[in-house]
Order: structure tokens, then sequence, then C-alpha cells
């Protein structure tokens, strides 16, 4: 490669303020240290969190270059890398695995210690950036900054997908999409024949119902307080569908007699406390499992004891439980064998020049997420001609648990009012 070694010159989309439009600048990416690799990013979605670091969170971590849902392809790797060549398709992954750690060797956990987020979670920035712009120092965010032409990333924190996987498709599996559908499978454990109820139909909900429609649940339950998500959530596999405002009573109570006494699984995916005792107590007692994917740190949560003690378990779930280098190729490997669907998440498509506009989609529209194709000749070279794709959103915002104001201003939806 003409490049290895050097420090490239390209462009990205670099957030130089809090609450201003993201700036397409010539950044220099430096070449990747021992342990890392360097991604020419050909893809990438944008996320809900991405948009919470620039209009609401305090860290002030900035200058950034945003953006963690991407998929590319290795330029260059630095001074021990065995795992990766120059040409593999990779995915960056804002969850490493390090493989060594307490929790990598565990088969009970994802949450490696190794990765950018043990130590630099409060301000979802990488410290120890390759980029800089104008002479200065530009932070990477969660560890991997996709709105970007090339990025660099530590091995641990990158997988190796199918060659054959369109990256402007499987981007989508660096954030939302695993997240829902292994909170169904790897996390509930959605067993076949089961009775399912998701709340919430963003793209980490409709992910959920994707889930436990491939596990084999007969009945799929969808509830959100937006009709409008009902069609879509159809298309995933829910069978039945309702909207907690068309009801008098609590939802728990209208699910439990829909089901002659509760569902066997339920997942939250809203990021609202009230919602997530909503799921637990719609929840058959006995053997019931709830999980909660929907984050929010803005308040605590309440359940009674005897939801618990009569045999109901209630469990979180972080990126799907899946330890993400070895579940995200699987994950690309069942959407090549048509097992799982991503292009029905997809709505739009936009180039990363238009990523402020995309933004403003976001903004206004609530709870779409684009992604943004960054390289012209890599995306005539796969798919003829330029593409960008917008999908059903995310994550990371806090919502206001049960009140009529969304704490999230560039939340379309939020509570029951
Ligand atoms: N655990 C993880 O690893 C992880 C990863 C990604 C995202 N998340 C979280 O998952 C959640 C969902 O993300 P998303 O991008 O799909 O969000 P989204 O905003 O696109 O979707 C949320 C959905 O919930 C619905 N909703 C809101 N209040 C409701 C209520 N009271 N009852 C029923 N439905 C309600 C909304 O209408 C919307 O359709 C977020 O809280 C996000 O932070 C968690
Ligand atoms: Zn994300
Ligand atoms: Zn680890």
């Amino acid at each position: 490669m003409a490049t290895a070694g050097k420090v490239i010159k390209c462009k990205a989309a670099v957030a130089w303020e809090p609450n201003k439009p993201l700036v397409i600048e010539e950044i220099e990416v430096a070449p990747p240290q021992a342990n890392e690799v360097r991604i020419k990013i050909v893809a990438t979605g944008v996320c809900h969190s991405d948009l919470y670091h620039l209009f609401e969170s305090m860290n002030n971590a900035y200058p950034i270059v945003l953006g963690h849902e991407g998929a590319g392809i290795i330029e260059s790797v630095g001074p021990g890398v065995t795992e990766f060549q120059p040409g593999d398709r990779v995915i960056p992954l804002f969850i490493s695995q390090c493989g060594e750690c307490r929790f990598c060797k565990s088969s009970k956990s994802n949450q490696c210690e190794k990765g950018w987020a043990a130590e630099r979670y409060d301000v979802m920035s990488l410290d120890d950036t390759r980029f800089t712009c104008k002479g200065k120092k530009v932070l990477q965010f969660m560890g991997t900054s996709t709105f970007s032409e090339y990025t660099v990333l530590n091995q641990i924190a990158v997988a190796k997908i199918d060659p054959a996987a369109p990256l402007d498709k499987v981007c989508l599996l660096g954030c939302g999409i695993c997240t829902g559908y292994g909170a169904a499978v790897n996390t509930a454990k959605v067993e076949p024949g089961s009775t399912c109820a998701v709340f919430g139909l963003g793209a980490v909900g409709l992910a959920a119902v994707m889930g436990c429609y491939v596990a084999g649940a007969k009945r799929i339950i969808a509830v959100d307080i937006n009709p409008e998500k009902f069609e879509k959530a159809k298309v995933f596999g829910a069978t039945d569908f309702i909207n907690p405002k068309d009801h008098d009573k609590p939802i728990h109570e209208v699910l439990s007699e829909m089901t002659n006494g509760g569902v066997d699984f339920s997942l939250e995916c809203c990021g609202n406390v009230g919602v997530m005792r909503s799921a637990l107590e719609s929840c058959v007692k006995g053997w019931g499992v709830s999980v909660i994917v929907g984050w929010t740190d803005m308040h605590d949560f309440a359940a009674r004891p005897i939801q618990l003690i009569a045999g109901r378990t209630w469990k979180g779930s972080l990126f799907g439980g899946f330890k993400s280098k070895d579940g995200v190729p699987e994950m690309v490997k069942a959407y090549l064998n048509k097992k799982i669907k991503l292009d029905e998440f997809i709505t739009h498509n936009m180039t990363l020049a238009q990523v402020n506009d995309a933004i403003e989609l976001m903004k206004q529209g609530k709870w779409y997420t684009p992604i943004l194709h960054h390289h012209s000749s890599f995306n005539v070279e796969l798919h003829e001609s330029k593409i960008t794709v917008l999908k059903f959103g995310f994550c990371f915002v806090p919502q206001h648990p049960d009140s009529s104001e969304c704490f999230s201003t560039i939340r379309s939806s939020c509570c029951f009012h």
C-alpha cells in the first residue's frame, strides 16, 4: 500500500464545538501504532448518541469526529498486528473484545475491560487520538470516529467480516441492530412457541422484534405510543400491536388479559424507567423474563419485590450481550444467509458531505438514522452508485420517565403524553 506508514490526509466531519454544524475538513490521520489498524471507512450510520454528544452532553470534548456505526476496509496495520491485513473488510467496534481480561474469559459477559470505554466512558472519546486538524488534536468518539474517510483503532475493537458483505448495509450491525436482536436471542433467550412483548419500536425495538421472531416466538406483541411504527414492526414479525394511549388501564393489565396472565418474555427498548416497570409487570409469574435494553442514567427504577419473588427475572443487556469480535461477524453471516433483515431498516441514502442534512433530518424526523457513504470510488466498486442510507435511529439519549417533557431535544417521542 502506497499510503502505509505515512500520514493520510482525508476528509472528515469535524465537530469543533457543541450545538454547531459539523465542518467537512481535511484532517491528518497518523499511521497505526502497535496493535492498531487504519481503516478506510466506506459507510456509516448516524446514531442518536452522536447527536447526544453534539447537542446535549456536558463533557465538552471538542474538537471531535463523531460516528461509531461504520464499516470499511483495512488500509494498513501497525506493528504486532497479525489478525488483519490490508484489504480485509471490517466493522469498528465500540465495545472491544481483548480475549484476555476477566470479562472476555467469562462466557457470561461481553464487557471487555481493555477498550476505550473502560477509562474514557465519561467523555465518550479516545484521548489517545490519531487525528489532527489545523494543528490541533481531534478526539475520537466512542473509540471509533466513523465520520471520517479513515480512522485508526486498536485491533481488539475491530471485527473482520465476510468480504462478500455489502458494507453500506452491514455497518448497521455496529450498533442498534445487534443490540435489540441480541437482547432477545442472547439475553432473554426467547424460546420457540413463546409469547413476547417489545416496548418501543425504534431501531433497537424493531431489531428485538426480529430477534423474538427468529427465536421462534409464536406471538410478538409490539407496544409503542406512536402507531406509525406498527406497520414496520409487522415486517420484522410482530403479530399484535398496542398503543398504550388507546387504553385506560395500565398496559401490563392489558397484556395480562391478552395472554392469560402475562407474556413469557418482555423487552424494554425505550429508555424509560416507567416502561421498564410495566415491562416487568407484563411478564407471567413463575418464569417470565424481562430485559432492560433502553438506556437512561437520569432516574432510578422501582418495582414491588413480589414481582421477583413470584418467579420473574429482571435483566439488562449491553450491545445485545454479543461478544463483539465474535458476534458481529456472525450477524453479518446471518444477514448474508438471509436469517436476519437489514435492508428493511434503511430509509434514506446520503453522502458524508450531507452529514449536517442527515443530522437535521434526525432532529426533525425523529427516529431515523442516516448512513453516509464516504468514498465514491469505493461505492462505484461495490454498488455502482453513491449510496447513503438512513436507518431507524439510536441510542444513549436519556428520556424523562413520566412527564410530558422529553429530556432530549433531539428525540421525536418519549413518555406516555
Ligand atoms: N443497551 C444497549 O446496549 C443500548 C444500545 C443502543 C441503544 N440503547 C437504547 O435503546 C433505546 C432505544 O433506542 P432507539 O434508537 O431504538 O430509540 P428510538 O427513540 O428510535 O425509539 C424509541 C421508541 O420508543 C417509543 N416510546 C417512547 N415512549 C414510549 C412508551 N412510554 N411506551 C411505548 N413506547 C414508547 C417511541 O415512540 C419510539 O418508537 C434507547 O434508550 C437507547 O439509548 C441501548
Ligand atoms: Zn450507536
Ligand atoms: Zn477483554
